[in-house]
Parts: structure tokens; sequence; C-alpha cells
């Protein structure tokens, strides 16, 4: 138990898929889990561990914005031995190369975020996962799963007015978790990796409603899923 979970240590497998809303993270238990059970609903932060296929695999919540992912993924991989943390979610294209519901597969994450400063890492960019990236990218590959890999800009303020430097690092699209994530990987050695499903786009406008949002992820949701039988 910590701060945030309410849950034992072997409540939580060492593998976890992280979608940001937790409502995200019950239809995915409820969707694909076997014998799965509930194991935090602290502040509604639902979590379940339970068995894909025959791996045993957590998804929990982390909230929106690197504050709460910060939180939830440190406690995970700190307390809970938590090696690998995918998260599934979604972006804003920053290109008209992005169509809606195209998924991106993370390489870097740019930001200007103080999550880093304030755990002694200084830049404004990080990596993901090498490791866990190659076996997403590899699936995709053999089942003709179209993905794309690039940069991503994490904000802490989803209503950004100027956001063209991060066009100068080639982000692809917005999101506002993944730096607080791949950090926390970096400063406790785990291993971290983030693919979004594209909502939105900050060049045409266009958006998919939030109705549609919970059932377009579930091919992302399937990549990973998928992909962790492989790690
Ligand atoms: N901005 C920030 N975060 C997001 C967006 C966006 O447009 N879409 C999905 N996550």
């Amino acid at each position: 138990m910590t701060v945030h979970i309410d849950a034992s240590k072997e409540d939580i497998s060492n593998i976890v898929i992280m979608p940001g809303d937790p409502l995200r993270a019950k239809l995915i238990a409820e969707s694909y889990l076997k014998n799965y059970k509930q194991i935090n609903k602290t502040r509604n932060m639902f979590g379940y561990t339970g068995y894909y296929k025959d791996k045993r695999i957590t998804v929990m919540a982390s909230g929106m914005g690197n504050a709460s992912m910060g939180i939830y993924s440190y406690e995970l991989f700190n307390d809970y031995d938590v090696d690998y943390i995918i998260r599934v979610g979604t972006t804003g294209a920053y290109t008209d190369k992005l169509d809606l519901y195209d998924i991106v597969l993370v390489d870097n994450s740019y930001s200007n975020s103080a999550y880093g400063i304030n755990l002694g890492y200084d830049n404004n960019y990080i990596e993901s996962s090498s490791k866990i990236n190659d076996v997403i990218e590899e699936y995709a590959k053999k089942n003709n799963i179209n993905i794309v890999r690039g940069n991503i800009h994490c904000t802490d303020t989803f209503y950004t007015k100027d956001y063209s430097e991060y066009l100068k690092y080639n982000c692809v699209g917005v999101e506002m978790e993944t730096f607080a994530l791949f950090v926390n990987a970096k400063i406790l050695n785990k291993k971290a990796s983030a693919i979004l499903t594209v909502s939105d786009s900050l060049v045409t406008d266009k958006k998919i409603s939030s109705t549609e949002r919970e059932k377009s992820t579930l091919k992302m949701v399937e990549l990973a899923l998928e992909s962790i039988l492989n790690l």
C-alpha cells in the first residue's frame, strides 16, 4: 500500500498498461482480462489485475497530466516492483500527415515540464524504451497494423497557445503524460513506452467524439496486449 494505491504488492503484475481514463481501464479489464480483480479504487483511479491469454497483467489508470502520471507510475515502479509500463493514450496531431485514428508509437517525449528537473533530470526530452518499442513494432509489422513512429510534445497546459517550438523537434503530436512516465522509468531503472491514438488534429480541427473515443482506442490496446506476450 502506498499513499495513492491501496493494493498489496502481490496484487500488481510487473507489467502494467496505463490508459489515462479510469473508465477506460475498467473497459479494458472487462473486454480483455480473464479472472481479473479490482486492485485499486482510491480516488477512483481504477486498477485491475488479471490474465490476457496466459500473461498476468495489470491495467491501471494514470489520470491526466504529468503530475498525476508522475505519482502513479513512480509508486508502481518504486513500491510495487513493476518493470514495464506501456501508456495507451490519445494525442492531438501537429501534422496533416496524421489522420484521426492513426496510431503513434512514441520515440522521444519533449517537454518544458518541471517534472524532470525536480527529480534531477535536467533535459527537455527523454526517450522511450527501445526494448518495448521493438516488440510493438515487430508485432505491428507481422499483423499489418499501420503505426507511425515519432516524437511527441508532452505539455503541462492543455490550452497551449504556441507550440511552434515543438515542430522543430519533429513532434508529430501532443499529449500530457509521457514525460513524467519516461523520467520515472529512467531514474528508477525501469522501462516505459507509449502508444497513442490520434483523437484530434490541431491542423484540421477534426476530432473524435467522446463516445467514439472509447471504441477507437481498442485497436491500440490490442496492439499493446499482444506485444506484451513477447516481452
Ligand atoms: N492536447 C493535449 N493533449 C491531448 C490532445 C490535445 O489536443 N489530444 C489528446 N491529448
